[in-house]
């Protein structure tokens, strides 16, 4: 029998992802199946059963929004479910309008891609040198991750450092900076397990203290519900773009319809993209109808409408922090951000916790291994536009009862895990 020892640290993590699988699938914690035959973003029908639905990533709530569906079905009409060529080929012609929209918007060129997956994948290859380093939050969204791997093929040096350590990341900095031509930094501007954010003042002063630094960020989650015009968090934060920041974010979460989209400094970077990166020429475009939606909601951005949107989420993001601290729940990193995350520490705590909350008529993400490291699982809670103010009272008032039930089965306590989370 092979031991633990013998075994690769990939079928090492195989072994624990699907041991994690066998419960939760099994328990309908994940795989679930949501059988509404209309959405209204409020609810969601699991197992025969309406549940609140605290999971979606749409936080905006605009996905149903008229003007969105209403171009869509257009384009649907006019051109089909699919337009099925490379875009080396040929685009069809709603990229042209969505890129030049997003250009106004972010005031820099900007590349839509089919996925930021696949937008990490095509543009990070590129912009990093053969001469160049990486520095790596070590929080980075997956997809970043998966990106840099590839980059292990040409043996670029890739460090990782601890989370949102400017300390540390800038002693790495004078390390490798007389080695090295340029140095990224890769990390997430809000960061989709805990909901925090990049410090990006203090990024911006180290990249005006380093020449080489150059920053590499995913806005994916910081898109639409705040920054001018639903910019994103980065330049909610600093409301300039830094020289050397190449900003990817995307259109699957607030923005309302799908899609990555890549922004850069200058058209030479977006021009190497578009002519020799890997998902520019190797993969399907998106369908027409998403690009009209997308058009549409880049129209409702560019608007005042965008205001009262953003202001009546960060009305329920306040309440739910202000009641969550009432209550005494462990909030990780507590922000204005609609990414809420209650550590649970222990995966069996999370597991209880969620099933007693889904019977009680709520839903949410358990934020488990791989995702977060295995000690620190904990309840990933995200709000919408959707959401009333009285739901986030019954979420939490019934979570504050369920806790310390669960947390006596499992022998712990509120003070063991803030000791679990407290360096984390
Ligand atoms: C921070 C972050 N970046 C990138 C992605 C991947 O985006 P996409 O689904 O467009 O590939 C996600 C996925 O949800 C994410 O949370």
């Amino acid at each position: 029998m092979e031991n633990q020892e013998q075994k690769s640290k990939f079928q090492q993590a195989i072994d624990v992802i699907t041991g994690v699988a066998k419960i939760t699938i099994g328990a309908g914690i994940v795989h679930c199946k949501a059988q509404d035959e209309q959405m209204d973003g409020r609810y969601i029908t699991l197992e025969g059963q309406k549940k609140l639905f605290f999971g979606t990533c749409g936080y905006l709530g605009i996905e149903k929004h008229p003007k969105i569906i209403e171009a869509a079905v257009e384009a649907l009409h006019s051109h089909g479910a699919q337009f099925s060529s490379s875009r080396a080929y040929v685009s069809s012609h709603y990229y042209e309008e969505a890129e030049s929209l997003f250009s106004k918007m972010f005031g820099r060129p900007a590349l839509v891609m089919q996925s930021l997956t696949l937008g990490h994948i095509t543009g990070l290859p590129l912009l990093v040198g053969d001469n160049d380093a990486i520095i790596m939050d070590v929080q980075a969204h997956d997809s970043i991750q998966s990106a840099t791997a590839m980059l292990k093929l040409r043996n670029i040096k890739i460090d990782i450092v601890r989370h949102n350590r400017m300390d540390i990341l800038e002693d790495r900095i004078k390390v490798l900076k007389n080695r090295y031509q340029k140095i990224w930094y890769l990390g997430d501007g809000v960061y989709s397990m805990h909901g925090d954010f990049a410090p990006v003042k203090e990024l911006y002063a180290l990249a005006d203290k380093y020449e080489q630094l150059h920053l590499y960020l995913d806005d994916i989650h910081g898109m639409s519900w705040t920054g001018p015009h639903g910019t994103g968090m980065v330049m909610n934060a600093v409301p300039y773009y830094h020289r050397k920041l190449f900003l990817s974010t995307g259109m699957t979460k607030a923005f309302g319809t799908a899609g990555g989209l890549l922004t850069y400094p200058d058209e030479e970077y977006f021009k190497l993209v578009k002519t020799c990166g890997k998902g520019f020429i190797f993969s399907i475009q998106l369908p027409p109808a998403i690009l009209a939606a997308t058009i549409a909601s880049c129209k409702i951005h560019m608007s005042d409408e965008i205001i009262p949107l953003q202001q009546s989420l960060m009305a329920k993001i306040d309440y739910f922090n202000k009641k969550a601290e009432e209550l005494g729940l462990l909030v990780i990193r507590k922000e204005r951000s609609p990414v809420f995350f209650i550590g649970v520490g222990n995966p069996n705590v999370g597991y209880s916790t969620v099933l007693r909350m889904k019977k009680a008529g709520f839903f949410f993400n358990l934020s488990v291994f791989p995702a977060v490291s295995i000690k620190h699982t904990g309840l990933r809670i995200t709000l919408s536009n959707h959401i009333q103010m009285e739901d986030i009272d019954e979420l939490l008032e019934t979570l504050a009862e369920n806790l310390p039930v669960v947390f006596k089965e499992n022998n712990t306590s509120f003070e063991q895990i803030r000791k679990e989370f407290a360096n984390h």
